[in-house]
């Protein structure tokens, strides 16, 4: 049987999704056939063009038709923030099982009425997802796994950061520097990934943040292919402090202006029995700890995240010590998907618009305490 996939927007995502699409069957066995059906973008050439490239089967700029087309079981969202809020609420609306990008919305409005339509739509049967693919590194699904046998023992710390580098003065202007597509900058844009990833991987929830620091560096940015400067509106840079249900506590740091780091997506758990380290620029590694190990033993080490039976999705990938890379995340995640709308079960969780708005309310709790000065409560936000 076959899944038919409308898929909005052309670009980063646009080409990581539809490599995920057209794979995902390749490498994993599945109850149904994902198509390629339908691509919708801005420009009627550019949208055939890449329709042609990547083996859609229909292009379109009008993305009402998706809605009103029979036939399109999934609509996919690669548009910016902006717009994943009526692209989603028009599709929910028509029956359609909706897979947005993260982050949920670029505001808290846009991601209430997100939520609120993933639940109208979730009791007649349609479903909602988020692409918080980081979820679905192998090293990442598995230090979850360690996490929730209890390996770690009691939970002392979380250590989140998110840095890149490409955010400086010569970057040109864009929808990511602009607050009203965006919502935000590297809040919205990294520090929603290592939110979702810190409460994936504890399986905990935070409760109170504090400390929070929004800042911009660059305000005026080049005009792309043009003359003159357009004004940045978005942070470059989000840091807060946090304290988790457990009583953990945690550090998050957000950051497009960390000079010298290019993906370096960091998760760092200190527990009472051991501590784990994961850094995405080195993604099949997991750094572990064991601290149940007699003194003279201890050290950090390092496990290659690349046996099947073993390693989180590795089974469906290439034998023990050939890497998999940046991709796999979505094609696993599209394998996720395709099994829970076919009733079963996601290898790993799949975050919905609920559980994507728990992530929204800790980015907008970090917002307001940069900018109240004080610590805000999750319960604050809460309705
Ligand atoms: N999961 C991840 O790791 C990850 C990485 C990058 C971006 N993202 C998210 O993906 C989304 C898109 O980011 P991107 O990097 O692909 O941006 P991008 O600028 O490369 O692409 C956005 C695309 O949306 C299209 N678009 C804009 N308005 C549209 C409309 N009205 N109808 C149809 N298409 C429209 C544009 O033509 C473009 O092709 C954002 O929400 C971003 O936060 C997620």
């Amino acid at each position: 049987m076959g899944l038919n996939v409308a898929m909005i927007g052309t670009g980063f995502m646009g080409r990581a999704h539809s490599n995920a699409w057209m794979s995902v069957n390749k490498f994993f066995d599945l109850p149904l056939d994902a198509v390629l059906h339908t691509v919708c973008g801005t420009e009627p050439d550019q949208t055939r063009a890449f329709a042609e490239k990547w083996g859609w089967r229909h292009a379109t700029t009008d993305v009402q038709a998706l809605a009103d087309d029979d036939e399109i079981h999934l609509v996919d969202i690669t548009t910016p923030n902006d717009l994943h809020r009526p692209h989603a609420t028009m599709s929910l609306a028509a029956g359609k099982h909706v897979a947005c990008e993260k982050p949920l919305a670029g505001t808290m409005d846009d991601a209430r009425a997100m939520r609120d339509a993933a639940r109208t739509a979730r009791a007649g049967g349609t479903r909602s997802s988020v692409w918080f693919n980081y979820r679905r590194c192998p090293a990442v699904a598995y230090a979850h796994r360690l996490v929730a046998e209890g390996r770690l023992g009691r939970l002392y710390h979380v250590r989140g950061q998110y840095l890149q580098d490409w955010g400086g003065p010569n970057t040109p202007a864009s929808w990511r520097f602009d607050r009203r597509r965006a919502g935000s900058g590297a809040l919205g844009d990294l520090g929603a990934h290592i939110v979702d990833m810190a409460r994936f991987v504890t399986g905990d929830e935070i409760v109170e943040i504090s400390g929070g620091i929004e800042t911009r560096f660059i305000d005026q940015r080049p005009v792309p292919g043009g003359t003159g400067s357009a004004p940045s509106t978005v942070d470059d840079c989000v840091l807060f402090l946090a304290r988790f249900r457990s009583g953990a506590v945690g550090s998050f740091e957000a950051t497009r202006l960390a000079t010298g780091n290019l993906n370096r997506n960091c998760l760092e758990l200190n527990g009472e029995l051991g501590s784990l380290r994961f850094d995405f620029e080195r993604m099949n590694e997991l750094e572990w700890f064991d601290n149940t190990v007699d003194a003279g033993r201890r050290g950090w080490g390092t496990i290659t995240c690349t046996t099947a039976g073993v390693h989180p999705y590795i089974d469906a990938y290439w034998p023990p010590g050939h890497p998999i890379g940046y991709e796999h995340q979505f094609i696993s995640q599209a394998a996720d998907i395709i099994r829970e709308l076919d009733g079963g079960s996601a290898v790993v969780e799949l975050p919905d618009f609920e559980d994507a708005y728990r992530t929204q309310q800790v980015l907008e709790a970090a917002l307001a305490s940069a900018r109240q000065g004080r610590a805000m409560t999750l319960a604050d936000l809460d309705e």
